[in-house]
């Protein structure tokens, strides 16, 4: 059982959602499929594969039972998530059956995972496409047309799509997710993710600065930053000045807190997140420049994974519960009021019950807004599974994770009990999922807020909102101003 608490980065709703768009090339009378798992990065990258499809003339169609190609953008991080791809592709037997010139490609990091295996172990996929490889889709497409199976999985170093558009139709026009960096150098022993993305790489700052204006420009008003480990962005440049006899060699250096600002400067009304920070690599100059800046929000998402040292030693994350308490210390100190939200496994090679109360201890000594909780699930390939046996039985990490899941949802009530008559600045995205009679939309922690339509406000807008009521994970009030 994985609890997953919704928000915008880790929307389960979002699971599985098919992307829809215009053609901009020439129509070429063929219709593309696309839909997405896993986290924000892959659901950012298929709006990167769409825009690259779109320009061949490509339309995109929300049926897959109407498609020429259907891909799925697949995560590997758990068992259960490669699972439910598999289940997915046997839906899409059927419409291959049916239609023999359909063309089934698997993008993402199960693709790269797996390579060509994929094509033994699922006889109707035709295309197996890594996460660095998009930019050969179209070549892949006419290479399966013409009767062959096509793979690329090649890695990059430097591929980070920073020249091409993403296309967000599907989108509310309010927030968008904006990849800054690639890949992952960290090598925490249980994670997938350096293996299937590979190595660390940043986005050109101007792109992105270019990229966020163009939204605010188009009426967005928040964009969150993605990468795997945002604090270790940074992005050098060698600058040649001609203008002297000797060549003058500058180097530029752009880090994550020099980065926020930058978007931050775009405009006040636009609301920079970002997500995910690392506890080793977050730094006081990003926490002094949340401070700074009104519309950078005072949300940040700082996975812990274990509360007990030995574990995060065998994890690989390179702090300990000291250094961890430490960054939280200094969070509270900079950024008075700041929410926190973290990730959690239970049930971690020889994880012992003791250590296990660590954690629990480090999520009362946190108090965490919202947190992702998971049972430990072996990933082949990681350093974990290659050094440590994977021994506690899935029932203690069933157990451990329902104590774990049931803490947190006392946190959670309580944090929202918090803001009980206070007033929240809600940036509004649209009608509440239960009723069009009222808005939703997210303070600046991150807490949905949920109150009644006016004649005075409409999405993309800003209001003061008393919180006069909560439920387990909303809050409720009225607009005052
Ligand atoms: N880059 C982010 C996390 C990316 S993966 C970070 O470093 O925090 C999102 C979360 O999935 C992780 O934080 C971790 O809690 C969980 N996760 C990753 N691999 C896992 C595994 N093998 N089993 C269970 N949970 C895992
Ligand atoms: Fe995985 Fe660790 Fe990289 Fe996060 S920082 S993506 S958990 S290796
Ligand atoms: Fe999953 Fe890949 Fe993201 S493994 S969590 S889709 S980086």
């Amino acid at each position: 059982m994985d609890l997953i608490i919704p928000d915008k980065i880790h929307d389960e709703s979002r699971q599985g959602e098919a992307l829809i768009l215009e053609p901009k090339g020439k129509n070429n009378g063929r219709k593309l499929y696309i839909e997405s798992y896993g986290c924000a990065m892959n659901f950012s990258d298929s709006e990167i594969v769409a825009s690259i499809l779109s320009d061949q003339g490509f339309e995109t169609t929300g049926d897959y039972n109407n498609a020429d190609v259907i891909f799925i953008n697949t995560c590997s991080i758990r068992e259960n998530a490669e699972q439910r791809v598999r289940n997915r592709l046997k839906e899409f037997t059927v419409a291959k059956v049916k239609n023999p010139g359909l063309v089934v490609g698997v993008l993402g990091c199960m693709a790269e995972r797996l390579k060509s295996k994929f094509l033994e172990e699922e006889k109707l996929v035709d295309v197996v496409v890594g996460p660095d490889a998009y930019r050969d889709l179209p070549g892949l497409i006419d290479k399966v047309d013409d009767g062959q199976k096509a793979v690329n999985v090649l890695l990059s170093r430097e591929e980070t799509y920073a020249d091409i558009n993403p296309v967000r139709l599907n989108s509310n026009g309010i927030n968008a997710f904006v990849s800054i960096m690639r890949g992952c150098d960290n090598m925490c022993s249980f994670c997938v993710v350096p293996f299937t993305r590979g190595r660390e790489r940043s986005r050109e700052p101007q792109s992105i600065v270019k990229e966020c204006t163009d939204l605010f420009n188009q009426g967005y008003r928040e964009v969150t930053l993605l990468g795997q480990n945002v604090d270790s962005y940074k992005w050098s440049s060698e600058v040649g000045s001609q203008e002297s006899e000797v060549r003058n060699q500058k180097s530029e250096v752009v880090n994550f807190a020099n980065l926020l600002e930058m978007v931050a400067l775009i405009h006040p009304d636009l609301r920079v997140r970002f997500s995910t920070s690392h506890p080793k690599d977050i730094t006081d100059e990003v926490l002094y420049t949340i401070a700074k800046y009104e519309n950078i929000c005072n949300y940040i998402h700082l996975p812990v994974q274990s509360g007990n040292s030995r574990i995060l030693e065998l994890m690989n994350r390179t702090y300990d519960r000291e250094w961890y308490i430490n960054r939280v210390d200094a969070i509270r100190r900079i950024i008075p009021g700041c929410a926190i939200s973290t990730d959690v496994i239970t049930g971690f090679c020889t994880e012992t019950d003791e250590e296990h109360q660590d954690t629990l201890s480090m999520m009362d000594y946190v108090q965490y807004d919202f947190a992702y909780m998971f049972m430990y699930s072996e990933r082949p390939g990681t350093l974990a599974a290659k050094r440590y046996a994977d021994d506690i039985p899935g029932a203690v990490k069933s157990s451990r994770l329902k104590e774990v899941v049931a803490k947190q949802q006392q946190y959670s009530y309580q944090r929202l009990q918090q803001q009980l008559g206070k007033v929240q600045k809600v940036l509004i995205e649209g009608f509440s999922k239960k009723s069009d009679k009222d808005y939703c939309g997210r303070s600046d922690q991150n807490a949905m807020v949920v109150f009644p339509v006016g004649e005075n406000y409409k999405p993309g807008q800003y209001v003061n909102v008393l919180v006069e009521r909560t439920t387990t994970a909303t809050l409720i009030g009225r607009v005052i101003s």
